[in-house]
């Protein structure tokens, strides 16, 4: 028996109460949305969506002609349906507030349109990162201080990585679920529940190039890793880095592994280069919630209190033991 995203999500509203009617249409939406951007990356050339679009945003970084087209879908899918207050995207200055000929609804939508912007124009997996809050109580209209919640306050997280397959990863607090796009049928169907991470792991995700700027617990951990069978570890490590948070997490989240962007000395006033709202919050509760951990090689990132909406963070996420290592190490130093 063939499950779509549509009965899922029908499924945790009616049996399991997990979700009330207004979040199981604003995630249909979100999953018409990644839909769509789906087939705008799949045209490539043909559809003229690769390429920059000679602009930056907000955190100094040239657009690409996809972040822009992904930011767009997303938009103008969620702003009618009655289900939202307001947005906020890695590729807007500030937040979008639902326009007032539309309804407004209790939830807020946070993303990353496109994640892992290099590579679309060399044909590798890319995706779109999504959060959900729910608009505190008792706060007339909407404002950017409504978005600021530690990520243990998200009531729906999930990417959909364009791979290969086109494939929807979900949570709404009750395990994680992943979803692969029928392009036939137009649907996701379920393809996966209860995704968990194995505890260990023999495989490493971080940018080497960075290493001279590390810190020395990172440093420590991977040197330790590189040291394989003859090492302090006792085994052999492999290394993977995609350069899209979606691709080495959802390879995580499928076979296990570590995942690092930690602080670094380049840029020593920013805590990280990921985004803490769109990218880190979303992928930590995913990780959290298949049996992880996520950190920012000090505290939990769930538990951070956000100071602003674009705010940055180290990121150390997947397998549990490793993840608690290399957090263990950094208390140690
Ligand atoms: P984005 O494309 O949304 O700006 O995010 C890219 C992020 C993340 O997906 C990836 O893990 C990392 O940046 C790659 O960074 P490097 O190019 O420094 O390796
Ligand atoms: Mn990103
Ligand atoms: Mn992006």
């Amino acid at each position: 028996m063939t499950i779509s995203l549509s009965r899922y999500l029908v499924e945790q509203q009616r049996a399991k109460g997990h979700i009330p009617p207004s979040l199981r249409l604003l995630l249909e939406v979100v999953a018409r949305a990644c839909k769509s951007i789906s087939h705008a990356v799949n045209k490539g050339e043909l559809g003229g969506v690769l390429g920059s679009a000679g602009i930056e945003n907000v955190q100094g970084e040239v657009q690409k002609k996809l972040d822009i087209i992904a930011n767009e879908v997303l938009i103008e899918a969620n702003e009618w349906g009655g289900h939202l207050a307001a947005m906020a995207s890695e590729e807007m200055d500030s937040i979008y507030l639902v326009p007032n000929r539309y309804p407004q609804g209790e939830y807020l939508l946070l993303f990353d349109p496109l994640d892992g912007s290099s590579n679309i124009d060399v044909n590798v997996s890319i995706g779109t990162i999504f959060s959900v809050l729910k608009k505190p109580e008792g706060s007339e209209g909407v404002s950017e201080k409504d978005f600021l919640q530690a990520g243990k306050q998200q009531v729906a997280a999930g990417y959909c990585v364009y791979g290969p397959q086109t494939t929807l990863v979900l949570t709404v607090g009750d395990g994680v679920a992943m979803f692969t796009l029928d392009r036939e049928q137009g649907s996701f169907v379920l393809t996966h529940e209860n995704v968990r991470i194995p505890e260990d792991t023999k495989e490493f995700a971080i940018n080497m190039s960075n290493m001279r700027h590390w810190d020395a617990p990172v440093r420590r951990y991977i040197d330790e890793c590189l040291q394989g069978k003859e090492g302090p570890r006792g085994k052999d490590f492999n290394m993977r880095w995609i350069a899209s948070m979606v691709a080495d997490v959802h390879r995580i989240l499928t076979r296990g592994g570590i995942f690092m962007y930690p602080w670094d000395k380049r840029e020593p006033h920013k805590p990280g280069k990921l985004r803490l709202m769109y990218e880190a919050n979303p992928m930590s509760w995913l990780v959290e919630q298949a049996g992880g951990a996520a950190t920012n090689a000090k505290q939990r990132i769930l538990d951070i209190e956000p100071g602003q909406l674009h705010e940055r963070v180290s990121v150390v996420l997947g397998s549990k033991n490793e993840v608690e290592r290399v957090t263990r190490y950094h208390s140690e130093n």
